[in-house]
């Protein structure tokens, strides 16, 4: 237990932000909400700024200089109004950053750099309640405010679950992730009491779980995890987590409850694989990677990664249907996306049995025998277990002429189908080195050490 509290008192003292730091923040908050009030006022709009998020409620990690500052409108007010005038407001009050840029959520903000912090403005509605919410993130101001009404005393806690959960990985509710939002391990630890309590409950953890800290809920999820919003008995927190994410955390919860060690607050990147190590891997496992890649559209993460989820997919599922058995795929994106398969074999033999009606149903036999009587067959139409067969030259023997040809045809989401139409490549084995990308490197290697 000795060892325990050592750990937690040295990742802590890495990790939670120091009294300057936490003056610097608070005053910079201040400054920007002070400049978007008046400039409100001066312009006759009936808004107020607000901070928001971790760094509002004292659970921000040390070094990460994040503010999201809400814009909050009369709920009366129409969207367009909201999206008009909150983004002319935080236009102005970026025009005094280092630089800015529009982003887009379910309505467009404002992200901007100022003296070296992340700020978000984002324009809400100040709705009654968060479940009359005009849009998604009209919800933050409920869970601010429920969380400061209970986070006394349990910050510390949950710097050591964020940074925990950082440190294997699972950190972040966007799409690129699927892990564990920073309210929902708030709420965990408001839950369970403490850390050590919430990688207790986790070492436990079954999916299907829910956790209702309101006993409010009134909608039943099927998510993997379900950890009713205290601020929103419709919705569920955690419905964001994949079960893959939900499983690292319960078995990283127990080894480190076995064998605690600071590296589980650490989070390592994997070194880049090198060309060799790459050969040498392709050489002993004797499977065939074929990648494809294609140039990145212009579109947020949160938008792009389920499409390239759903080109993997899809893929897959062609590939399957032409006998290419694949072993494991993933998807990496940059400037460039790549998707890769690695496939049991790359190559099929031209000869392909191929199956037809039972030989009862008269019709259909008769038109299957017709059609394969005199066609370019390897055999002549023979009888198995009651079907009619025949053994026929295969459409595509080679993996990476056969996703050259096919691709188009397979599902895919609106930007990356365009992004594809207009250009692409397929690579296959040591050709993936031509990609010579460190992150990409990166992900070669998770891609076969997992
Ligand atoms: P942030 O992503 O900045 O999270 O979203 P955070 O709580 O401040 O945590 P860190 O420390 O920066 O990582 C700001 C707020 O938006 C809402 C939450 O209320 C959050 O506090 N939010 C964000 C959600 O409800 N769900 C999400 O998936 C993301
Ligand atoms: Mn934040």
């Amino acid at each position: 237990m000795n060892e325990i509290s050592t750990i937690f008192a040295t990742v802590l003292s890495r990790i939670k932000p120091t009294g300057e730091e936490k003056t610097r923040l608070a005053a910079l908050a201040q400054t920007i909400i002070g400049r978007i009030d008046a400039l409100g006022k001066k312009e006759g709009f009936d808004i107020s700024a607000r901070l928001v998020g971790s760094s509002a409620r004292g659970t921000w990690l040390s070094g990460e200089h994040d503010l999201d500052i809400f814009i909050m409108f009369s709920p009366e007010a129409e969207r367009d109004y909201l999206e008009e005038k909150g983004l002319y407001i935080a236009r102005k009050i970026a025009g005094q950053a280092e630089k800015w840029e529009e982003r887009y959520a379910e309505h467009p903000y404002i992200y901007a750099i100022f003296d070296g912090y992340e700020v978000d403005l984002v324009p809400a509605f100040s709705v009654r309640s968060a479940a009359d919410i005009k849009s998604a993130v009209d919800r933050t101001p409920f869970h601010n405010a429920y969380v400061k009404s209970k986070i006394t005393g349990l910050e510390d806690e949950v710097l050591l679950l964020k940074q925990f959960l950082k440190g294997i990985g699972v950190y972040g509710s966007e799409l690129k992730t699927h892990g564990f939002s920073g309210y929902l391990a708030e709420l965990l630890v408001i839950h369970y009491g403490s850390f050590t309590g919430v990688l207790e409950a986790a070492s436990n953890l079954v999916p299907g779980t829910t956790i209702d800290i309101e006993k409010h809920g009134n909608v039943a999820h099927k998510d993997p995890l379900v950890v009713i919003d205290p601020t929103d008995p419709a919705r569920n927190v955690a419905a964001a987590l994949s079960l893959d994410n939900m499983c690292i955390f319960i078995d990283k919860a127990r080894e480190f409850l076995k064998d605690p060690t600071e590296d589980y607050f650490r989070a390592q990147a994997p070194q880049p694989l090198e060309n060799d190590e790459f050969k040498n891997a392709m050489s002993s496992r004797e499977t065939n990677l074929v990648a494809l890649v294609f140039a990145v559209p212009d579109i947020v993460e949160d938008v792009l990664f389920p499409q390239l989820r759903k080109l993997e997919d899809s893929v897959r599922e062609m590939f399957e249907k032409y006998d290419f058995r694949v072993y494991n795929s993933g998807v990496w994106a940059d400037e460039i996306a790549v998707v890769m398969f690695e496939l049991e074999s790359a190559r099929l033999p031209c000869a392909k049995r191929h199956t037809g009606p039972q030989v009862w149903f008269g019709e259909h036999a008769f038109a299957f025998k017709s059609k394969y009587k005199d066609s370019k067959t390897f055999s002549n139409v023979f009888i198995r277990n009651g079907k009619y067969m025949v053994e026929i030259p295969r459409k595509y023997t080679d993996a990476k002429r056969f996703l050259e040809s096919e691709v188009l045809k397979c599902g895919l989401w609106k930007h990356v189908a365009l992004s594809i139409k207009k250009d692409y490549r397929v690579l296959e084995n040591d050709e993936i080195l031509e990609v010579m990308d460190e992150e990409f490197r990166m992900f070669l290697r998770k891609f076969f050490e997992k």
